[in-house]
């Protein structure tokens, strides 16, 4: 597939860098390909393309979103066009003061961003856990995967980010439709105050049981 990273830092870059080993074509959609960002994930791969916003979401079939929650406008902006009808994985979260939820739970992150690029079919996913978990997500020891649950509206966007979280090493656990969302960027504050505030370790993830 071809896929774009719009923000490639400690989420994009080692995501990038799995999806280019996996056999993806992966571009890095930067402003600047000068930037620091863009170094380091060249630094890890330097597979990875790099092209002009505009050029990299434009080719893409599959386009993350990776950058700071209150920057998603001023990044969305310029590629609102070539995003209509693509897959937009979401993997950014709102986070306010006193880590708690920025938009204060009022609207999800995802709904926002669905807000700002109407015509793409956003998919959260890859936001409930710590980066270190994208760096690596092999758990030794276990007979079931970690999930990653992940939701969204457009049934063929969710099918290929599906098939992406697997191909990652994750069981894709599709939670329902984007109205989802809200409780998944909960969940991540969960994740958040155990590890980040809590001192849990960084690499605790979920799996689901059934019966
Ligand atoms: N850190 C985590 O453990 C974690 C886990 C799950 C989800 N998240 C969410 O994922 C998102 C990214 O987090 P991160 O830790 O990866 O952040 P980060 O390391 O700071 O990386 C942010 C990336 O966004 C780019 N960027 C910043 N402003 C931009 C703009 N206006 N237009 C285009 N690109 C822009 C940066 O590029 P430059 O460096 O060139 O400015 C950089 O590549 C956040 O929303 C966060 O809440 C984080």
């Amino acid at each position: 597939m071809k896929i774009a990273f719009v923000g490639h830092g400690n989420v994009g870059a080692p995501l990038a860098d799995h999806l280019q080993r996996l056999g993806h074509r992966v571009t890095l959609a930067a402003k600047d390909a000068g930037s620091p960002s863009v170094k380091k994930a060249l630094a890890r791969n330097a597979n990875l393309k790099v092209e002009a916003p505009r050029e990299a979401v434009g080719a893409a079939e599959i386009v993350f979103l990776a950058t700071p929650f209150q920057a998603n406008e001023e990044a969305l902006k310029g590629v609102a066009e070539e995003l209509a009808g693509k897959a937009l994985v979401d993997c950014t979260n709102p986070v306010g003061p006193g880590l708690r939820h920025g938009l204060e739970s009022v609207q999800s992150g995802s709904e926002r961003v669905q807000s700002l690029v109407p015509a793409a079919r956003v998919v959260k996913a890859f936001s409930i856990y710590g980066f270190e978990n994208f760096e690596n997500s092999l758990y030794p020891g276990y007979d079931v995967k970690p999930a990653m649950m992940f939701c969204g509206n457009d049934a063929a966007a969710k099918k290929a980010v599906g098939e992406l979280i697997a191909q990652l090493g994750w069981e894709p656990l599709d939670v329902g439709g984007l109205e989802q969302a809200l409780h998944l960027e909960h969940m991540t504050l969960l994740w958040v105050r155990m590890v980040r505030m809590g001192g849990s370790s960084p690499h605790v993830v979920w799996a689901a049981l059934r019966r």
